[in-house]
């Protein structure tokens, strides 16, 4: 039986924003549970920190924020495996978080620790944290 407790977060595209703004607004969908930090401190956006600090997330090790205490054992067992936050990984894990884990780590039964879908502009996103991150 699939038993799926996913509050989905379910993001509708912008028509007739520009594609920074229509990934400001998305990043509302983000900021209760995620900041974007410097190294040095700098809120570069600020968000909440019940999730990973996503500064740097592009081409980063999955489960690779340091700091960041509560990841699941199978976003960390994907991460050991040198899987990285490629645009594709990204939209993937956005668009069905627990079905990515299971194809990451091969163990069917493997669940996400964050419980949100992103079922449009994942590549605005990516880039939009790409933009923040430098
Ligand atoms: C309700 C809180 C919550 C919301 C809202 C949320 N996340 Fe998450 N996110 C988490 C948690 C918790 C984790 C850690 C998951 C785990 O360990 O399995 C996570 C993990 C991640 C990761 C992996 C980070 C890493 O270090 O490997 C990415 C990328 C991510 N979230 C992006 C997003 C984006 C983009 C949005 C907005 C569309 C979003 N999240 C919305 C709670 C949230």
């Amino acid at each position: 039986m699939k038993f799926y407790s996913v509050v989905q977060a379910v993001i509708l595209s912008a028509c007739a924003a520009t594609p920074v703004l229509a990934s400001e607004a998305r990043w509302r969908d983000c900021r209760t549970c995620h900041a974007v930090t410097a190294p040095d401190g700098t809120e570069r956006a600020r968000g909440g920190r019940s999730g990973p600090n996503l500064w740097g997330i592009a081409n980063r090790p999955l489960a690779g924020d340091s700091e960041y205490r509560f990841y699941s054992d199978d976003l960390k067992l994907a991460g050991q495996r040198g899987l990285r936050w490629s645009e594709a990984n990204f939209m993937a894990y956005l668009a069905e978080p627990t079905q990515f884990l299971r194809a990451a780590t091969g163990n069917p039964q493997a669940e996400s620790g964050m419980h949100v879908q992103l079922r449009s502009g994942g590549r605005e996103l990516f880039q939009y944290l790409q933009s923040l991150s430098q």
